[in-house]
C-alpha cells in the first residue's frame, strides 16, 4: 500500500521554500516567548552562552541527524526507518509522533492566548489590570474558544497540503516575522531601559554558570532542541518532501542560524521593554508572568497599544508557523499509511489534539509541569536514541546521505558522524541526568501541583 501513496508524494517547489517551511517549524513561541524568559528565569546572559553552544555544538549535527532519515526514507517519520532497512527503529519516529501530538495540544492553547492578546491589544482592554486579563483569557470558555480558532486555522492550512498550504504560509510569514521584529528592535532601542536592558542580557557572570551549572543546562539543551524542533520527529517530515540536490549541511546551517537570529532578535526587544517598566524580575517563572510582565509594559509605553499589537502578531505568526509543522507528522503518516485524504486526516487528527488540549484551558498550573516534562525528558531521550541509531547502526547510508547534493568535503562528513556518536550521546546523556534530577525534586517538592 504505501508505494501506492508514495507515488503522490508532494515536493517542495523550491529549495528556499524548504528553508521558510523548516525556520517556520523552528521559529516560534520557543524564540519570541519562551527563550527571553528563560533567559530571564535563569540568570540573564549566563543562560544565553550556555544556550547558544548547546544549538551550535549539539542542535545543528542533530538537525543533520533528522535531516539524513527523512531525505533518505522519503517516508512520513515512522515507516521512514522502515524504508532505509531498520524497521525496529520505528518506534523513535513514533515516540516523536507521541511528542508532537501532545506539544501541539498545548502549543495550540498559548496559541489562542496569543490571539486574546491581539484582541486586547486592539481593544486596549488589558491595559488597566494586565494579571486580571491574563487570568481572564487562560483559563475557562474563552481560553477554550481562542484555543479552537487557533487549532482552526492550522487545520486549514495543512489541509491545503505541503506546497500549497505550509510552503504557501511560511513564505508570507517568515518575512514578515523578521521584518517586524526588526522594526520593533529598532523602536526599543529608543526606550530608556535599553542599555540596562542590553547589559542584564549581554554580559555574562561566568560565576553564575559555574555555580549553576546543573541548573542552566537542562533548560538550556532542552530550549535548543525545542527550539529548533528535534526530537518531534517534524524535521524528518519535512527533510522527506526535499529533492536529492539539496545540500542538507548548506540548508541546515542556514535554518539554525536564522532560527538563533530571531530569539536573539527577540531578546533585543523584550529585555528593553521590561526594563523600561521594572526590570526582569517581574518576567521570571512561569508562563503566565511573561504574558502579564509584557502586556504591563505596552500599557505603560508611549504608542504601547499599537507596539503591542504588533508584538502579538509576530507571536501569531511564529506560533503558527511551527503548530502547522506539528500537525504534519501525523497527517503524513496517517495519509501514508492508512490512505486517507490529506484533508480529512487533518480535521480529525487536529479536532482530536484539541481536546488532549482542553485540560490545559483549566489553568496553567499544568502547563508548566508539561513543559519541564518535554524539555527535560522526552526531548532529550528522543534525540539520544537519534543519535545512537544514525551513529553506530546506520553510519554508512548516513554518511552517504549527507554527502548528496552537498559539496561537504568527507573530512566534514567523519567529523560529524565521530560527533554524532561520541559528543552528542555523552553531552544528551549528562542533560538527561541533571533533567531528570530537577524534575524528580520539583515533583517530591510539591512545585507542580503542590
Ligand atoms: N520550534 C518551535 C518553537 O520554538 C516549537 C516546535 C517544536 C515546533 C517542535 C515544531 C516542532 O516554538
Amino acid at each position: 500500500m504505501a508505494s501506492i501513496h508514495m507515488a503522490q508524494r508532494e515536493t517542495w517547489t523550491s529549495r528556499i521554500g524548504f528553508i521558510f517551511a523548516a525556520v517556520g517549524s523552528a521559529v516560534g513561541l520557543g524564540n519570541i516567548w519562551s527563550f527571553p524568559f528563560q533567559t530571564a528565569t535563569n540568570g540573564g546572559a549566563a543562560f544565553l552562552v550556555v544556550y547558544l553552544l548547546a544549538v551550535a555544538l549539539i542542535g545543528f549535527p542533530t538537525m543533520l541527524i533528522e535531516f539524513v532519515i527523512g531525505r533518505r526514507g522519503e517516508q512520513n517519520p515512522v515507516e521512514a526507518f522502515r524504508k532505509i532497512g531498520h524497521g525496529q527503529w520505528s518506534f523513535v519516529g513514533g515516540l516523536g509522533l507521541f511528542s508532537s501530538l501532545l506539544t501541539l495540544a498545548f502549543y495550540s492553547v498559548v496559541g489562542g492566548w496569543v490571539l486574546s492578546y491581539i484582541v486586547g491589544s486592539a481593544t486596549g482592554s488589558y491595559f488597566g489590570d494586565p494579571g486580571t486579563y491574563f487570568g481572564a483569557v487562560s483559563a475557562g470558555p474563552t481560553a477554550v474558544a481562542a484555543h479552537a480558532v487557533f487549532m482552526a486555522i492550522t487545520i486549514g492550512i495543512v489541509a491545503l497540503g505541503v506546497t500549497g498550504g505550509i510552503e504557501r504560509a511560511t513564505t508570507f510569514m517568515i518575512p514578515a516575522i523578521l521584518v517586524l521584529l526588526v522594526g520593533l528592535g529598532a523602536w526599543a532601542t529608543t526606550l530608556e531601559g535599553a542599555t540596562a536592558g542590553y547589559n542584564y542580557y549581554l554580559s555574562p557572570d561566568f560565576g553564575v554558570i559555574a555555580n549553576n551549572f546543573g541548573t542552566i543546562v537542562p533548560p538550556a539543551m532542552g530550549q535548543a532542541f525545542f527550539t529548533l524542533s528535534l526530537g518531534f520527529s517534524v524535521m524528518i517530515a519535512y527533510a522527506s518532501y526535499l529533492g536529492e540536490d539539496d545540500s542538507l549541511p548548506a540548508d541546515g546551517g542556514a535554518i539554525v542560524v536564522v532560527n538563533t537570529l530571531v530569539a536573539l532578535l527577540a531578546g533585543f526587544v523584550v529585555f528593553p521593554i521590561l526594563f523600561a517598566t521594572g526590570g526582569a524580575e517581574g518576567a521570571s517563572g512561569g508562563a503566565g508572568t511573561a504574558f502579564v510582565a509584557l502586556a504591563g509594559a505596552f500599557g505603560n509605553l508611549p504608542a504601547g497599544q499599537i507596539i503591542g499589537f504588533v508584538f502579538f502578531v509576530v507571536l501569531l505568526f511564529a506560533a503558527l508557523s511551527s503548530s502547522i509543522s506539528l500537525l504534519e507528522v501525523p497527517v503524513s503518516y496517517i495519509t501514508e499509511h492508512y490512505g486517507y485524504r490529506r484533508s480529512t486526516t487533518a480535521v480529525a487528527a487536529g479536532v482530536f489534539i484539541f481536546l488532549v488540549g482542553v485540560p490545559a484551558t483549566f489553568g496553567t498550573t499544568w502547563l508548566g509541569f508539561y513543559n519541564d516534562f518535554v524539555f527535560k525528558f522526552l526531548l532529550p531521550i528522543a534525540v539520544l536514541l537519534l543519535a545512537v541509531f544514525i551513529g553506530w547502526f546506520a553510519d554508512t547510508d548516513a554518511m552517504d546521505e549527507l554527502g548528496r547534493g552537498s559539496s561537504v568535503g568527507g573530512s566534514f562528513k567523519t567529523i560529524w558522524l565521530w560527533w554524532v556518536r561520541t559528543v552528542v550521546p555523552i553531552a544528551v546523556v549528562v542533560t538527561l541526568y541533571l533533567g531528570i534530577k530537577a524534575l524528580y525534586t520539583g515533583l517530591s517538592s510539591g512545585a507542580y501541583f503542590g
